[in-house]
């Protein structure tokens, strides 16, 4: 009987339990493992898996905290940054999984932004290649070698449109451009996330910072941000959906107020938006203690009340506030909050640790041989290189480029010629400057120097107004045939809370190179920097401009290949450079007005002081070669929405040398229910011509690429005519009319 009655309770334990697993299995939230899991944790526990500590190594803003791994012990942080290499993580990871009560494996993060060990250009330095696969391969490297060293989740990518180049962090993006952008942020994320966590090569993305963050008022960093819905949805956020859509898993916060309200305690950001529009199932994490700084935002009137903000919000994680694991519990008792809101959170953040594998085998990403093994191999130097070459812009060429074979002496000016500390770049992390190929280096390195004696001279400092060694630098210039002066900014001069009011070349720089050009010798000048500056003074006293960027470990060689001509320059401005601080914004993607610039009269949108244009545009960048276009085509004048149009031009290379062209194209909207912009990138192709080859380049166009939000809001198409513009920049005239027509007319 009593062995029945067992036999009896199983057999409901069994359907119940299988019940259970049906309808766990069902619904995508709930996971058997996870809900165990979250069902013996305490409430500690729970805000613990909601906490984000950076360690002491490192800091990467203004606050430390002590007594993390005391936290890590009693299961109150479960989330770490700021802590990398196989040593560092595997002992913090010992102390979660064997003397935690819940044994909950740790998630260590880190700003992996343009590379872990092996250097690469600047974001920004990389969008100038308008190379996706190129983007994507080093993005997975960066996280091949991070995950090497014992990293899960990297900070990026960053995906803040900005058309401010006062903002020190537009080195940090993709430039101005929501196209351009969304582009790099799909193909960033692929790069870093992959398909899956298998082979523990890969990183957990974290798109950032969500919203808008890169149009602070003035380009101030943490300013204000105010714009119109249409403009937030139109230009800001399609990178952090693009990103969202390639399969991002985290999205961060920003630090930014959007409309008057913070972005980490903004539930029409957070809910409405990213979870309810986008159906975003990842988790979110703020930027550093983003909720604390609600109160000086004065949002919040203390502590409590901003985590409170911020979670009903929809944050799942709090990074390095301590505000979630500290002060939060009092919403619970005065019913501001709930449990189940608490328990959505977690399960998000262990939904994701048991996705890449930590809960099978918490040091599944630590191993010293793999990380030997991995760090600054060979293919990651060379795929480093080849980023490099690409992301060099060319603005200006008098013809002395490529260095010709009669030059037999050149001299080398510093202040940036000899330089690594700064060409790493502005986040490198934990890159290491002595990796790094000077410009210097790579010059006389290059098997194509054989027979070039080099000078070098240091001229000044990055800053200062000591000018004390210019004359050594005008006594040696008369042996010389050529003469290449590096100058530029040093990397703490772009990057977070690096915004400047002036962006011109600091110090006494330009007036060297002033002082050189008049010694009359032909002059190539390699800038290198992270955001856009002002370069009049500086193009017309070169014969030849090369915009470096800060370009990573292979810098030298890479500036080298294409000095020499190894390498044909392709890049292309991601961002337009502007004539002078006073035109800021400028961008290539305004609107007409209603008075549009029209230099034969005065009543119209101008300065009376300088062009309405930018020194060099989007889009814009120089080959040794030259590409001649012809008509754009089109299959229809005549289309409808559920048509796809295809456009297509001829391309010829009419130049001396083979060359690789970006193929852009753009669409204007010449009469809308709102205004529109003067031009739209919808479209480019990179494509390689040998000398005298021509291309057909054919792109198909949709729907998509010719709706917008229609003035009450709704996004779509309105029939009337477009221009579809094909060309190499974002001045280009070359263009064709189309017909958008209503077929139900
Ligand atoms: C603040 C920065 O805004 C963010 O981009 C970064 O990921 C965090 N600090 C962590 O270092």
């Amino acid at each position: 009987m009593k062995n029945k009655f067992f036999a009896f309770f199983a057999i409901l334990l069994f359907i119940s339990c299988s019940k259970n697993n049906i309808a766990q299995k069902n619904d995508p939230s709930k996971d058997v493992f996870i809900e165990n899991l979250i069902s013996q944790m305490t409430l500690d526990e729970k805000l613990g898996q909601m906490t984000l500590f950076t360690t002491d190594w490192e800091s990467t803003g203004p606050t430390i905290r002590g007594g993390y791994e005391d936290d890590i012990k009693s299961g109150r942080c479960g989330a770490l940054f700021n802590s990398h290499t196989v040593d560092f993580t595997t002992r913090l990871q010992k102390i979660a999984v064997e003397q935690s009560r819940l044994k909950i494996p740790l998630l260590f993060g880190y700003d992996v932004i343009h590379g872990y060990k092996t250097m690469f250009p600047i974001p920004l330095g990389e969008a100038s290649s308008w190379d996706l696969k190129e983007m994507e391969n080093s993005a997975y490297i960066m996280a091949k070698e991070a995950a090497a060293s014992g990293l899960h989740w990297t900070f990026a990518p960053m995906v803040d449109i900005s058309r401010d180049p006062r903002w020190g962090r537009v080195m940090e993006g993709s430039g101005e451009d929501t196209y351009l952008g969304s582009k790099i942020a799909e193909a960033r994320v692929k790069g870093i996330q992959g398909n899956n966590f298998d082979k523990a090569d890969r990183l957990i993305a974290c798109v950032k910072h969500f919203a808008a963050y890169g149009a602070p008022a003035g380009g101030r960093d943490y300013n204000s941000v105010d714009m119109s819905d249409r403009v937030l949805r139109e230009t800001y956020l399609p990178p952090y959906k693009a990103a969202i859509d390639a399969g991002a898993l985290t999205v961060m916060t920003s630090f930014n107020d959007v409309d008057g309200v913070p972005a980490s305690g903004s539930k029409y950001l957070l809910t409405d938006i990213l979870r309810n529009e986008w159906k975003f199932d990842g988790f979110v994490v703020t930027d550093y203690t983003s909720i604390n700084e609600m109160v000086s935002h004065g949002v919040a009137a203390n502590e409590t009340d901003a985590g409170i903000l911020a979670l009903n919000a929809g944050v799942d994680m709090d990074m390095q506030g301590a505000i979630f694991q500290e002060k939060i519990k009092a919403g619970l008792q005065d019913g501001r909050i709930k449990i189940a809101q608490i328990d959505a959170s977690v399960r998000r953040i262990l939904q994701i640790k048991k996705k890449i594998g930590l809960f099978e085998d918490p040091f599944k990403f630590s191993s010293k041989e793999r990380e030997k093994e991995t760090i600054m191999n060979d293919a990651h130097i060379s795929a480093s290189r080849s980023m490099a070459k690409k992301s060099i812009v060319l603005l200006k060429n008098n013809g002395i480029l490529p260095i010709k074979k009669t030059v037999n002496q050149i001299l080398v000016v510093r202040p940036l010629a000899d330089d690594k500390e700064n060409l790493i770049g502005a986040w490198s992390g934990s890159g290491e400057a002595r990796h790094c190929v000077s410009l210097l280096s790579g010059l006389k390195q290059n098997p194509l120097a054989k027979n070039i004696v080099f000078n070098y001279v240091k001229a000044c400092e990055i800053e200062g107004n000591d000018k004390s060694a210019f004359e050594s630098v005008k006594n040696r210039i008369s042996g010389a045939d050529l003469v290449i002066v590096a100058i530029g900014e040093s990397k703490d001069m772009s990057g977070e809370a690096a915004s400047k009011a002036q962006i011109r070349i600091p110090g006494v720089q330009e007036e060297l190179l002033k002082m050189i050009r008049a010694e009359g010798k032909p002059v190539v000048t390699i800038v290198m920097n992270g955001r856009p500056l002002i370069l009049g003074d500086v193009k017309d006293n070169s014969d030849a401009l090369i915009e470096a960027w800060w370009l990573g470990s292979q810098a030298g060689n890479a500036i080298a290949d294409v000095l020499y001509g190894d390498y044909n320059p392709s890049g292309k401005l991601p961002i337009s450079f502007p004539r002078h601080e006073g035109q800021i914004p400028v961008y290539y993607n305004h609107k007409s007005t209603g008075r549009p610039f029209d230099p034969t009269s005065k009543w119209n949108t101008k300065y009376l002081d300088m062009p309405n244009t930018p020194l060099f545009s989007f889009g814009y960048g120089l080959s040794y070669t030259s590409f001649k276009y012809d008509k754009p085509m089109v299959n229809k004048t005549n289309f409808s929405a559920d048509e796809k149009l295809i456009a297509s031009v001829n391309i010829k290379n009419i130049g001396d040398y083979d060359g690789e062209e970006t193929i852009q194209l753009y669409i204007r909207d010449l009469v809308a229910s709102v205004t529109r912009p003067v031009k739209e990138l919808k479209a480019f192709k990179k494509e390689f011509l040998k000398k005298g080859e021509s291309k057909t380049i054919s792109f198909e166009l949709n729907k998509e690429d010719f709706s917008f939000y229609n003035r009450e809001m709704k996004w779509g198409t309105e029939p009337g005519e477009f221009d579809i513009f094909i060309g190499s920049d974002s001045d280009t005239q070359n263009a064709v009319r189309v017909t958008l027509i209503n077929k139900n007319k």
